[in-house]
Protein backbone atom coordinates (compact mmCIF):
# COMPACT_ATOMS: atom_id res chain seq x y z
CA UNK A 1 0.00 0.00 0.00
CA UNK A 2 1.28 3.10 -0.67
CA UNK A 3 1.57 5.85 1.77
CA UNK A 4 0.46 9.44 1.85
CA UNK A 5 3.56 11.62 1.01
CA UNK A 6 3.32 14.49 3.61
CA UNK A 7 3.22 18.05 1.88
CA UNK A 8 4.58 21.36 3.30
CA UNK A 9 1.20 22.52 4.25
CA UNK A 10 0.21 19.72 5.76
CA UNK A 11 -0.82 20.13 9.81
CA UNK A 12 -0.70 24.23 9.01
CA UNK A 13 -4.07 24.78 7.67
CA UNK A 14 -5.77 26.31 11.11
CA UNK A 15 -2.12 27.69 11.50
CA UNK A 16 -2.48 29.84 8.06
CA UNK A 17 -5.33 31.14 8.03
CA UNK A 18 -5.32 32.32 11.78
CA UNK A 19 -1.90 34.16 11.42
CA UNK A 20 -3.92 36.09 8.42
CA UNK A 21 -6.98 36.57 10.73
CA UNK A 22 -4.60 37.86 13.09
CA UNK A 23 -2.97 40.18 10.84
CA UNK A 24 -6.32 41.47 9.52
CA UNK A 25 -4.75 44.67 8.21
CA UNK A 26 -1.91 42.86 6.07
CA UNK A 27 -4.81 40.25 4.69
CA UNK A 28 -6.90 43.06 3.57
CA UNK A 29 -3.49 44.74 1.84
CA UNK A 30 -3.04 41.77 0.20
CA UNK A 31 -6.56 40.82 -0.86
CA UNK A 32 -6.66 44.14 -2.57
CA UNK A 33 -3.68 43.40 -4.03
CA UNK A 34 -4.83 40.08 -5.45
CA UNK A 35 -8.60 41.74 -6.48
CA UNK A 36 -6.53 44.06 -8.53
CA UNK A 37 -4.39 41.67 -10.08
CA UNK A 38 -6.94 39.76 -10.98
CA UNK A 39 -9.29 42.27 -12.52
CA UNK A 40 -12.78 41.30 -13.15
CA UNK A 41 -13.65 37.40 -13.38
CA UNK A 42 -17.19 37.74 -14.67
CA UNK A 43 -17.16 34.59 -17.11
CA UNK A 44 -13.84 34.19 -16.71
CA UNK A 45 -12.24 30.51 -16.35
CA UNK A 46 -9.50 30.80 -13.53
CA UNK A 47 -7.10 28.30 -12.52
CA UNK A 48 -5.23 29.03 -8.74
CA UNK A 49 -2.15 26.96 -8.40
CA UNK A 50 -1.44 25.90 -5.27
CA UNK A 51 -5.02 27.36 -3.89
CA UNK A 52 -4.41 26.32 0.02
CA UNK A 53 -7.33 26.67 2.34
CA UNK A 54 -9.08 29.07 -0.41
CA UNK A 55 -8.88 32.20 2.23
CA UNK A 56 -8.37 34.95 -0.64
CA UNK A 57 -10.97 32.82 -2.89
CA UNK A 58 -13.68 33.11 -0.57
CA UNK A 59 -13.53 36.84 -0.56
CA UNK A 60 -14.44 36.91 -4.47
CA UNK A 61 -16.75 35.13 -6.44
CA UNK A 62 -15.59 31.66 -6.46
CA UNK A 63 -17.80 29.52 -8.57
CA UNK A 64 -15.40 29.68 -11.98
CA UNK A 65 -12.56 29.11 -10.19
CA UNK A 66 -10.49 25.54 -10.28
CA UNK A 67 -8.37 24.79 -7.86
CA UNK A 68 -4.69 22.85 -7.50
CA UNK A 69 -3.40 21.72 -4.27
CA UNK A 70 -0.97 19.40 -2.84
CA UNK A 71 -1.84 19.78 1.08
CA UNK A 72 -5.46 18.04 1.25
CA UNK A 73 -5.62 19.83 4.72
CA UNK A 74 -5.96 22.85 3.04
CA UNK A 75 -7.72 21.94 -0.34
CA UNK A 76 -10.58 20.40 2.27
CA UNK A 77 -11.18 24.05 3.30
CA UNK A 78 -10.62 25.47 0.00
CA UNK A 79 -13.63 22.69 -1.40
CA UNK A 80 -15.81 23.92 1.50
CA UNK A 81 -15.52 27.84 0.17
CA UNK A 82 -16.54 26.84 -3.10
CA UNK A 83 -13.06 25.90 -5.12
CA UNK A 84 -13.43 23.21 -7.50
CA UNK A 85 -9.96 21.33 -6.82
CA UNK A 86 -9.41 19.33 -9.81
CA UNK A 87 -6.64 17.86 -8.43
CA UNK A 88 -4.98 17.03 -5.06
CA UNK A 89 -1.07 17.25 -6.02
CA UNK A 90 1.55 19.19 -7.73
CA UNK A 91 1.62 21.08 -10.19
CA UNK A 92 4.51 19.51 -11.44
CA UNK A 93 2.19 16.55 -11.92
CA UNK A 94 -0.71 17.37 -13.32
CA UNK A 95 -1.80 17.40 -17.22
CA UNK A 96 -3.81 20.63 -18.22
CA UNK A 97 -5.54 20.83 -21.22
CA UNK A 98 -4.09 23.35 -24.08
CA UNK A 99 -5.57 26.85 -24.20
CA UNK A 100 -8.45 25.92 -21.85
CA UNK A 101 -8.03 28.99 -18.95
CA UNK A 102 -8.64 32.49 -19.06
CA UNK A 103 -6.69 33.30 -15.70
CA UNK A 104 -4.06 31.10 -14.04
CA UNK A 105 -2.79 32.09 -11.04
CA UNK A 106 -0.06 31.42 -8.25
CA UNK A 107 -0.84 33.37 -5.10
CA UNK A 108 2.34 32.89 -2.86
CA UNK A 109 2.98 29.13 -4.06
CA UNK A 110 5.92 30.04 -6.69
CA UNK A 111 7.46 30.50 -3.36
CA UNK A 112 7.23 26.77 -2.50
CA UNK A 113 8.52 25.61 -6.18
CA UNK A 114 11.71 25.75 -6.78
CA UNK A 115 12.21 24.95 -10.45
CA UNK A 116 10.14 27.47 -12.10
CA UNK A 117 10.67 27.72 -15.68
CA UNK A 118 8.67 23.90 -16.53
CA UNK A 119 5.50 24.82 -14.12
CA UNK A 120 5.20 28.34 -15.79
CA UNK A 121 5.66 27.00 -19.30
CA UNK A 122 3.01 24.27 -18.53
CA UNK A 123 0.41 26.90 -17.62
CA UNK A 124 1.57 29.39 -20.31
CA UNK A 125 0.30 26.54 -22.72
CA UNK A 126 -2.71 26.06 -20.87
CA UNK A 127 -3.91 30.04 -21.01
CA UNK A 128 -6.26 30.99 -24.14
CA UNK A 129 -5.25 33.80 -26.26
CA UNK A 130 -4.67 37.19 -24.72
CA UNK A 131 -4.84 34.84 -21.12
CA UNK A 132 -3.05 36.10 -18.37
CA UNK A 133 -0.93 34.33 -16.06
CA UNK A 134 -0.28 35.94 -12.79
CA UNK A 135 2.21 35.16 -9.96
CA UNK A 136 1.97 37.02 -6.36
CA UNK A 137 4.83 36.95 -3.78
CA UNK A 138 6.88 37.85 -1.41
CA UNK A 139 9.80 38.87 -3.21
CA UNK A 140 12.63 37.95 -1.65
CA UNK A 141 14.65 40.70 -2.28
CA UNK A 142 11.92 42.38 0.58
CA UNK A 143 11.91 43.39 3.94
CA UNK A 144 9.63 40.14 4.03
CA UNK A 145 11.68 37.91 2.26
CA UNK A 146 15.15 38.71 3.82
CA UNK A 147 13.60 38.46 7.55
CA UNK A 148 12.63 35.19 6.15
CA UNK A 149 15.27 34.14 5.42
CA UNK A 150 17.45 35.90 8.62
CA UNK A 151 14.85 33.91 10.20
CA UNK A 152 15.74 30.38 8.48
CA UNK A 153 19.19 30.80 8.81
CA UNK A 154 19.01 31.34 12.60
CA UNK A 155 16.30 28.54 13.56
CA UNK A 156 14.55 31.46 15.23
CA UNK A 157 12.83 34.92 15.01
CA UNK A 158 13.81 35.64 18.64
CA UNK A 159 17.41 35.90 18.05
CA UNK A 160 19.58 39.04 19.70
CA UNK A 161 20.72 40.54 15.95
CA UNK A 162 17.18 40.72 15.39
CA UNK A 163 15.77 42.71 18.55
CA UNK A 164 12.72 45.50 18.18
CA UNK A 165 12.77 44.85 14.46
CA UNK A 166 10.25 41.66 14.32
CA UNK A 167 6.82 42.27 13.81
CA UNK A 168 4.49 40.94 16.50
CA UNK A 169 3.52 37.62 14.94
CA UNK A 170 5.98 36.74 12.23
CA UNK A 171 5.13 34.41 9.79
CA UNK A 172 5.13 30.89 11.33
CA UNK A 173 9.07 29.87 10.73
CA UNK A 174 8.43 26.19 9.59
CA UNK A 175 6.31 27.86 6.26
CA UNK A 176 9.37 29.99 5.99
CA UNK A 177 11.94 27.96 5.84
CA UNK A 178 10.31 25.30 3.57
CA UNK A 179 10.10 28.21 0.96
CA UNK A 180 12.04 28.68 -1.75
CA UNK A 181 12.25 32.24 -2.29
CA UNK A 182 12.45 34.15 -5.15
CA UNK A 183 13.55 37.36 -6.32
CA UNK A 184 10.83 39.38 -8.58
CA UNK A 185 13.65 39.83 -11.28
CA UNK A 186 14.39 36.57 -11.91
CA UNK A 187 10.89 35.31 -12.18
CA UNK A 188 10.58 38.17 -14.46
CA UNK A 189 13.40 36.66 -16.24
CA UNK A 190 11.89 33.03 -16.67
CA UNK A 191 8.82 34.35 -18.22
CA UNK A 192 11.06 36.56 -20.82
CA UNK A 193 13.25 33.53 -21.68
CA UNK A 194 9.25 31.71 -22.26
CA UNK A 195 8.66 33.96 -24.71
CA UNK A 196 6.65 36.71 -22.54
CA UNK A 197 7.29 40.07 -23.38
CA UNK A 198 3.65 42.00 -22.09
CA UNK A 199 3.83 42.42 -18.10
CA UNK A 200 2.53 44.55 -15.49
CA UNK A 201 2.88 44.99 -12.44
CA UNK A 202 1.77 46.07 -9.01
CA UNK A 203 2.41 46.07 -5.19
CA UNK A 204 1.74 46.14 -1.45
CA UNK A 205 3.08 46.35 1.73
CA UNK A 206 5.11 49.23 1.42
CA UNK A 207 6.07 49.72 5.17
CA UNK A 208 8.43 47.51 7.09
CA UNK A 209 7.22 44.38 8.43
CA UNK A 210 7.27 46.05 11.94
CA UNK A 211 4.66 48.50 10.88
CA UNK A 212 2.63 46.33 8.14
CA UNK A 213 -0.32 45.74 10.39
CA UNK A 214 -1.13 48.95 11.72
CA UNK A 215 -3.74 49.86 8.93
CA UNK A 216 -4.05 48.13 5.24
CA UNK A 217 -2.36 49.48 2.28
CA UNK A 218 -3.23 50.72 -0.60
CA UNK A 219 -2.06 49.16 -4.17
CA UNK A 220 0.44 50.32 -6.36
CA UNK A 221 2.41 50.27 -9.67
CA UNK A 222 5.68 48.60 -10.02
CA UNK A 223 7.56 45.88 -7.79
CA UNK A 224 10.52 47.27 -6.48
CA UNK A 225 9.40 48.37 -2.96
CA UNK A 226 6.91 45.98 -2.01
CA UNK A 227 6.92 42.78 0.45
CA UNK A 228 3.97 41.40 -1.72
CA UNK A 229 4.20 42.01 -5.20
CA UNK A 230 1.98 41.10 -8.46
CA UNK A 231 3.47 40.19 -11.87
CA UNK A 232 0.79 39.91 -14.73
CA UNK A 233 2.46 38.31 -17.68
CA UNK A 234 -0.29 38.16 -20.95
CA UNK A 235 0.10 35.53 -23.15
C1 LIG B 1 1.66 30.39 0.80
S1 LIG B 1 0.51 29.12 0.48
C2 LIG B 1 -0.70 30.00 -0.46
C3 LIG B 1 -2.06 29.38 -0.39
C4 LIG B 1 -3.16 30.17 -1.10
N1 LIG B 1 -2.87 30.36 -2.50
C5 LIG B 1 -3.38 31.49 -0.43
O1 LIG B 1 -3.06 32.50 -1.04
O2 LIG B 1 -3.84 31.53 0.71
C6 LIG B 1 1.34 28.17 -0.76
C7 LIG B 1 0.51 27.01 -1.27
O3 LIG B 1 1.18 26.40 -2.38
C8 LIG B 1 1.00 25.01 -2.28
N2 LIG B 1 2.09 24.36 -3.04
C9 LIG B 1 3.37 24.16 -2.64
N3 LIG B 1 4.06 23.53 -3.60
C10 LIG B 1 3.20 23.36 -4.64
C11 LIG B 1 3.33 22.75 -5.94
N4 LIG B 1 4.47 22.23 -6.34
N5 LIG B 1 2.22 22.71 -6.73
C12 LIG B 1 1.06 23.26 -6.32
N6 LIG B 1 0.89 23.86 -5.11
C13 LIG B 1 1.95 23.90 -4.29
C14 LIG B 1 1.06 24.73 -0.78
O4 LIG B 1 0.52 23.47 -0.43
C15 LIG B 1 0.29 25.91 -0.23
O5 LIG B 1 -1.08 25.65 -0.11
Amino acid sequence: MSEKVKQKFDGYADKYDEWFMKNENLFTSELRLYKKALGDITGKKLLSVGCGSGLFESYIDSSGIEGIEPSEDMGRIAEKRGVNIIKYGLIEDVELEDQSYDIIYFNGSSSYIADLAPVYAKCLKALRENGRLILLDVPKESAFGLMYLLGTSLNTYDHEYLKGTMPKLPYPLALASSGAWHTTEEKIEVLKKLGISKFSFYQTLIKNPLYTNEEPEEVTEGYKSGGYVAIIAER
